[in-house]
């Protein structure tokens, strides 16, 4: 199976994805790396690790619908099963979203409801959350709603600053997402609408 993972930034994610699929945790290939921000160093983790890249900016593009479908072409191109979002700053058309069904997932440092959009760590320390986590789910066409695959839970200790949530949260996600991954590719997801059941 051929995987894509989309990225805007550091790409910490991808990262985690390439060491599990090198140690043979995830049998499937990384075939594509995409990023909408040419200065994203998720691009120099991907061809560190000689995977193929695809930048394309937003810039120019006169809707999402548009931009999407240059990404569709890609994605097509390249035989991908699974599209990963690992730090992608962009909301997908719902054309994006049906091409691809419930073969989207997307990482969320915060326990789903709780928290949506960009800022989830610092919304769960000023909300002065005792607990909050991350989530992996698959991509419906509504922000951070898709159906959850898995979480897990982070303690917010009194100390904790956006930095040192952050970092727990970065640790956690960097275990999980290969794990969601591990359990799609092997096929273990059985959705059943807002349902996942994890099969043995
Ligand atoms: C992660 O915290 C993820 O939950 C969020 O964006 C961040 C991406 O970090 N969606 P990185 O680029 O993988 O380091």
């Amino acid at each position: 199976m051929n995987i894509a993972v989309l990225v805007s930034g550091n790409g910490s994610n991808l990262q985690a994805i390439i060491d599990a699929v090198s140690q043979g945790k995830i049998h499937a290939k990384i075939a594509l790396v995409i990023s909408d921000n040419d200065s994203a160093y998720a691009l120099t983790r991907a061809k560190k690790a000689n995977i193929e890249t695809f930048v394309l900016s937003p810039n120019g593009f006169k809707s999402r619908e548009d931009y999407d479908k240059e990404i569709i072409k890609e994605l097509k191109k390249t035989n991908i099963d699974l599209v990963v979002l690992a730090g992608f700053m962009r909301l997908l058309s719902s054309n994006f979203v049906k091409t691809y069904e419930n073969k989207i997932m997307n990482i969320h440092p915060a326990l789903l409801p709780s928290f949506k959009g960009t800022h989830g760590i610092k919304d769960a320390i000023e909300h002065g959350a005792k607990v909050t986590g991350v989530t992996v789910h698959f991509v419906d066409d509504k922000l951070d709603n898709g159906p959850v695959i898995i979480q897990d839970v982070v303690k917010v200790d009194e100390k904790d600053t956006i930095d040192s949530l952050e970092e727990k949260i970065h640790k956690l996600e960097h275990k999980m997402y290969p794990e969601a991954i591990r359990l799609f590719i092997e096929g273990k997801l059985k959705i059943e609408g807002r349902k996942i059941k994890i099969l043995k």
